[in-house]
């Protein structure tokens, strides 16, 4: 009998909310994973996260890459980190699961992709909803022509403001609203609609106190003319949701992004002829994920079609980045 693979061996920077709240419960229930270190900018902090987690606490990003005992790196650092430690972790032999956005500017996301690659690292980007097949499903529908000829996509990521201090907020450490939930609507834009769409106008604000932008919209075109149209923002009522509209018919599907494990998705499908609701089986998109990224690093590499994702979800974000931001009256 051929013994299963060794877990891959995983270290985390930083004890982000994120990663306690979400990603190392994950990790921990993941039979490919085991966690060997937490390393935190505070001693006590890690050492309070390794505790709760098992593992070895590590004081410093530097010194958990210095370890052997680990083999690939998740990074839930804020946005304008992302760059300097994931090159970091990539020259120290580390495969590495980053937050998004995997960087704040297209060369950046190039730039280390191109390190994973020719290092045979894998380097993949959370974005988690991606690994949910609520979206093949309505792909699959698509592709059968359930709505006719796919003419417009509209879509929404918003979230509730959150406390002063909160890294979003702060620009030097790369906060702003098309960072932290553009890249959803803009990511199942290209998932649904091809890697071929193009930024058309983008517009996005900053409320009178605020020194990031507070939420925004951009519309898109593929080159056969299916528009797309994004509204994103962290100041606003919780939305997750899309819509396509064809010729014949639209489908819907709500809590799109971050559905909870035990979530039964709903898919509605609007004809002429009636309504459909096709209802799947509850998916853990966070297991998902990471049984994505260990398959990555057990191969060398994430796969193609991903990788392009994120370079040209990366030109997009930047492409509706230099359009500027307008105030808000109040
Ligand atoms: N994929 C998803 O579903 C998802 C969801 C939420 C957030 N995120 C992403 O995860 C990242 C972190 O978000 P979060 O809400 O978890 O943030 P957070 O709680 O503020 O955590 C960020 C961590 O970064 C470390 N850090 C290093 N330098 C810092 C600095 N100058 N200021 C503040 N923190 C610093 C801190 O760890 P130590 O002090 O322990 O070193 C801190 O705990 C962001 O990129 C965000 O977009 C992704």
């Amino acid at each position: 009998m051929v013994a299963p693979p060794s877990p891959l061996r995983v270290g985390v920077l930083g004890c982000a909310d994120i990663a306690r709240r979400r990603m190392l419960p994950a990790m921990a229930a993941s039979e490919g994973i085991e966690i060997a270190a937490v390393a935190s900018r505070d001693a006590d902090r890690a050492a309070r996260t390794a505790r709760e987690f098992g593992c070895l606490a590590v004081h410093g990003y530097a010194e958990l890459l210095r370890l052997d005992e680990v083999d690939a790196v998740y990074v839930p650092l804020p946005a304008a980190l992302h760059a300097r430690w994931v090159e970091a972790a990539l020259r120290a032999d580390k495969h590495v699961l980053a937050e998004k956005p995997l960087t704040t500017e297209r060369a950046g996301t190039a730039d280390l992709l191109a390190l994973a690659d020719a290092r045979g690292l894998a380097l993949m980007e959370n974005v988690m909803f991606v690994h949910h097949p609520q979206h093949a499903a309505v792909r699959e529908l698509l592709a059968d022509g359930a709505i006719g000829t796919l003419h417009g996509f509209q879509s929404a990521f918003t979230v509730p403001r959150r406390p002063a201090g909160d890294v979003r907020l702060d620009p030097d450490l790369g906060g702003g609203a098309l960072w932290d939930t553009g890249v959803y609507p803009l990511r199942a834009a290209l998932h649904l609609l091809g890697p071929d769409l193009e930024l058309v106008a983008a517009l996005r604000g900053s409320g009178p106190q605020d020194r990031v932008d507070t939420g925004g919209a951009a519309l898109l075109s593929t080159p056969a003319g299916v528009f797309a149209q994004v509204v994103y923002g962290l100041d606003h009522a919780y939305r997750s949701s899309y819509e396509l509209v064809g010729s014949e018919g639209r489908i819907t599907l709500d809590r799109a992004f971050t559905p909870p494990a035990g979530h039964r998705p709903v898919i509605r499908v609007e004809r002429a002829s009636g309504t459909e609701e096709i209802v799947l089986e509850p998916h853990d998109q966070v297991a998902a994920t990471l049984t994505a990224f260990v398959s990555a690093a057990r191969t060398g590499g994430v796969p193609r079609d991903a990788v392009a994702d994120c370079l040209r979800q990366a030109a997009l974000l930047e492409s509706a980045l230099l359009k500027g931001v307008r105030p808000l009256t109040p």
